[in-house]
């Protein structure tokens, strides 16, 4: 069932104005000490909530379609499963896509292939679904198959990743990658000036290569490293898997044995598997050991990671995106405009509490202050 579909395109100035907190929506939490710890934990159960909220909101007003027997359909073209924050996301968006909410989602895990993905969302044009969600493996090459979407009447709602050579798409939820990479760049500069470390030489362990998760994160640390002269040894993809990060950092081990104090992962399951390497290697890191280790995410089991110090700090990145999506439809769907651009929000977590906060030039060019949380168990029970 189609209905003629309004969108309004926000210009990215005023999506910036919407940015709070670590470059999210959701305000900053307090400054570091247990009673920001705790603010932290309400305001990532808060999180769990309002994403509750809004799927109430989207089953209530999924109640009048459903009355009148009409049922939505959607595409879903999935990344993959490569990792934890991957397991959320689905689940974030099967959740609020579900049948007592009139939908009916049609999902497709394209395990990280973008043929595969292109294909996935052809299909769902052959069979004239209503609206098309595509969370884009990589950042290019969307252009003709957007054009053939918009030819077809179909709307295409993006998550997570952006995608960067075309426009054709009616609105966007996700992370602002650039300004993760920027604050993980801001944090260690501050932390090896507390910790009187003076020569930084860092590994990087990169997500897939061309996913906007990938290039913002990077592009945001390669300031700091540009700006503070550091030494960067090296960057090599993991693909955001555990595996890949275990194989990157065994590699690393032999070619830099001694060599290194710092390795970024670009996202928890890369980290996971870079301390199996490194534990293998007899490599310490965290914050009793010779290496700083620094991460992206935020999932519960990275969480547990740096609340046992075993993460110097992890820097979050916001996965259920589900209900903003499906809440996006609904409005289309009731002939509403919907705003173009939408960021969620994402705190900054460290394991120790020395350091408050840190201030940086944001992705929009903004200065801003945004506290860092020291995790508690609180915290960790609250995570996704
Ligand atoms: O696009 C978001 C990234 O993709 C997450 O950081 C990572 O875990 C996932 O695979």
């Amino acid at each position: 069932m189609k209905r003629k579909v309004v969108s309004v395109l926000l210009s990215t100035a005023m999506a910036a104005t919407m940015l709070a907190g670590c470059g999210g929506s959701a305000p900053a939490p307090a400054a570091a000490s247990s009673e920001a710890a705790s603010e932290a934990a309400s305001q990532a159960a808060e999180t769990v909530a309002s994403a509750e909220e809004a799927a109430s909101e989207i089953a209530s007003e999924a109640g009048a379609d459903a009355a009148s027997g009409e049922t939505i359909s959607v595409g879903f073209a999935q990344v993959g499963h490569e990792s934890d924050w991957r397991t959320a996301a689905t689940k974030s968006v099967q959740d609020a896509f579900s049948a007592e909410n009139g939908f009916d989602l049609q999902f497709v895990d394209c395990d990280n292939d973008s043929a595969a993905q292109l294909e996935a969302v052809r299909n769902f044009i052959q069979q004239d679904v209503d609206y098309i969600v595509i969370d884009p493996i990589v950042s290019t090459g969307w252009d003709t198959v957007l054009q053939e979407c918009e030819d077809a009447g179909i709307p295409v709602i993006v998550i997570d990743r952006t995608i960067d050579d075309s426009d054709k798409y009616t609105a966007w939820v996700g992370s602002q990658f650039k300004n993760e990479g920027i604050a993980a760049g801001a944090w260690l500069k501050d932390y090896a000036a507390a910790k009187g470390i003076e020569e930084l030489n860092i590994l990087v362990i990169s997500g897939t290569t061309g996913a906007s998760a990938q290039l913002g994160r990077s592009e945001g640390f390669d300031q700091y490293v540009d700006s503070e002269g550091w030494n960067k040894l090296d960057e090599q993809t993991g693909d955001f898997t555990q595996e890949g990060g275990q194989e990157v950092m065994e590699s690393y081990c032999k070619s830099y044995n001694g060599k290194f104090n710092v390795v970024v992962c670009q996202n928890d399951n890369e980290a996971f598997g870079a301390q199996q390497a490194m534990d293998a290697a007899g490599v310490s890191y965290g914050v009793d050991g010779d290496v700083i280790l620094i991460s992206f995410d935020a999932c519960t089991a990275g969480l547990q990671q740096v609340l046992e110090g075993k993460i110097n700090a992890d820097f979050q990145c916001n996965p259920l995106s589900g209900p903003d999506c499906a809440k996006i439809v609904q409005s289309l769907q009731a002939g509403e405009e919907v705003q173009k651009e939408t960021f969620m929000a994402e705190p900054w977590y460290v394991a120790e509490s020395d350091l408050k906060s840190i201030t940086y030039t944001n992705a929009s060019g903004e200065e801003v202050t945004e506290d860092l949380i020291p995790v508690t168990q609180e915290i960790v029970d609250a995570a996704y």
